[in-house]
């Protein structure tokens, strides 16, 4: 079984990052030194994904090219004898296979992965969410690729969530089968802390069979009038069956102000040659916050 596509949905309006998001995609916002989605896109490449399936709409052309050549940087960095950055940019185009398709309207997140179908075909396939990003050595989609290689199953990566916070997300109830993986019984879309069956919520990372089109079809309009991945899902759970796989590493909703801002320290301390003036920095802006 060869799992090559990832569908990416990035037609949303993004409107949790205005004004930064106003004429630039919240996808293409910078998390240190990269935009958010090279960080989807290299999760993706790390689990073997090699097709990237952009659902995106007239605004988001330059997250196509910005997975392609720049010919004209390239010469210019070229000429100034930049190699490493020259291959760094290079190696950006030459990571994954990109394929776009409009969504015309947005009708939800079911709607936007039922736009893929024709690409998809009949072979399983990712789906990722720009929002969610996820750090850490074998975090990430590659975990639901190797619990569907285990169990034979489809799969929703899923984190435990303060219980106040319930109702931003999909809410799984499952019964543990394997350490850390679930076998699901219910899910609800963005229920009340009344209503939620457990604190775990999908967090962004789909690995779906194609039989996921067809309980697409059959769905209403759900939560906030519109088509629900979740709707979906709990009707392949019902008929197919369904893993939720709790992830490694961390994650940080990059839609979130405070997390965003995390995400970035957290990635750029990570890099040796800031590390150092970054934290003295960051210790003297906590110090004088703290006299406020
Ligand atoms: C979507 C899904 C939700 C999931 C969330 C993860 O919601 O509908 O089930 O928990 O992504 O980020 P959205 O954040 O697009 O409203």
């Amino acid at each position: 079984m060869s799992i090559r596509k990832v569908v990416i949905p990035v037609a949303g309006w993004g409107t949790r990052s205005l004004p930064a998001s106003k004429n630039v995609p919240k996808e293409m916002l910078p998390i240190y030194n990269k935009p958010a989605i090279q960080y989807i896109v290299e999760e993706a490449m790390g689990a073997g994904l090699t097709d990237v399936v952009l659902v995106t709409n007239r605004e988001k052309r330059i997250i196509e090219d910005h997975f392609d050549y720049n010919l004209q940087l390239e010469s210019v960095l070229e000429r100034a004898n930049k190699t490493e950055m020259l291959h760094q940019v290079r190696a950006v185009a030459e990571m994954v296979n990109t394929i776009s398709i409009r969504q015309k309207r947005q009708l939800g997140l079911g709607h936007a992965v039922r736009c893929a179908r024709e690409v998809v075909k009949d072979a399983p396939f990712g789906v990722m969410l720009g929002d969610d990003l996820i750090f850490g050595a074998d975090a990430g989609i590659g975990q639901l690729v190797e619990a569907m290689k285990r169990f034979g199953l489809p799969a929703v990566g899923v984190c435990e969530v303060p219980r106040d916070k319930v109702n931003r997300y999909g809410i799984v109830d499952g019964e543990e089968i394997a350490p850390g993986i679930f076998r699901v019984r219910r899910l609800v879309e963005k229920p009340s802390v009344e209503e939620a069956p457990s604190n775990r919520a999908i967090v962004g990372r789909y690995l779906l069979t194609p039989d996921i089109f067809s309980h697409l079809d059959a769905v209403q309009p759900g939560k906030d009038g519109e088509i629900q991945l979740t709707d979906a899902l709990q009707s392949l759970a019902a008929s197919r069956g369904l893993l939720a796989v709790s992830m490694h590493g961390q994650r940080y909703d990059a839609g979130d102000w405070v997390e965003y801002l995390t995400a970035n320290i957290h990635l750029a301390l990570e890099d040796k040659t800031l590390h150092d003036d970054l934290l003295e920095k960051l210790s003297a802006l906590l110090k004088s916050a703290g006299r406020k």
